[in-house]
């Protein structure tokens, strides 16, 4: 099998810096600056070939072996929990996964709490947790339109300026958890290029602010 490492990044401005990232470790792919419409990217030298794809589908190429390794954000791990292996938190792509709802909102518990979100399992656990019962609304986007208009009285979802919920007059109520960018592994690639995906993550580590 050849060690050639296929690498799955996340479309946008976190993958362009997790790339530059790949780059200061050593696995720099000169066609990647070439224009034009190719998908994938190689560079037979360094030992990569890379493949941007959604964010929230690395974790499926990654799982499912078309991708030896990739770069997924926490809480894609969380919500699906893809059977791979975490190997290193870049530190970068920092947010967090919050409650929120109207700055006023006061839970009253003998009601059942409506919660809308994204991140269904999230915020199962989170409530679960609390031992608290939940009345869960499944949206896709836009989440924050929720408590505005009623549907539900508060949301779990991503907070990372702050600015989506400042301009809809919504505050954080509690954080559920941190959220950054993780690189993750196949595990039948772990095994069978274990010295290049060792290599990758020691050499990846070196140029990360988290260790
Ligand atoms: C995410 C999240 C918030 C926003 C938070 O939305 O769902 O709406 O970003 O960022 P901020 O704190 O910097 O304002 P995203 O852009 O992914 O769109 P969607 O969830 O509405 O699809």
């Amino acid at each position: 099998m050849s060690d050639i490492l296929n690498v799955a990044l996340p479309k946008g401005r976190l993958g362009d810096k997790v790339y530059a990232l790949f780059e200061r470790a050593g696995y720099g792919c000169p066609e990647l600056l070439e224009p034009g419409r190719k998908l994938i990217f190689e560079s037979a030298e360094n030992g990569v070939r890379y493949f941007f794809v959604k964010p929230s589908d690395v974790a499926i190429y990654v799982e499912r072996g078309a991708a030896d390794v990739g770069v997924a954000g926490k809480d894609i791990l969380l919500e699906y929990t893809p059977q791979v292996y975490e190997l290193l938190d870049f530190g970068i792509g920092k947010c967090k996964m919050c409650v929120c709802g109207r700055p006023d909102f006061r839970d009253d518990p003998a009601r059942t709490l409506r919660v809308a979100t994204k991140f269904t399992k999230i915020a199962r656990d989170y409530y679960a947790g609390l031992g608290r019962q939940i009345d869960m609304i499944h949206l896709n986007g836009s989440i924050e339109l929720a408590p505005i208009l009623g549907l539900s009285d508060v949301i779990v979802d991503i907070v990372e300026t702050g600015a989506t919920l400042r301009e809809n007059g919504l505050a954080v109520l509690s954080q559920v958890c941190d959220i950054s960018a993780r690189l993750i592994a196949n595990r039948v690639s772990s095994k069978f290029k274990y010295e290049a995906v060792t290599q990758l993550t020691r050499r990846l580590s070196q140029v990360t602010e988290v260790k």
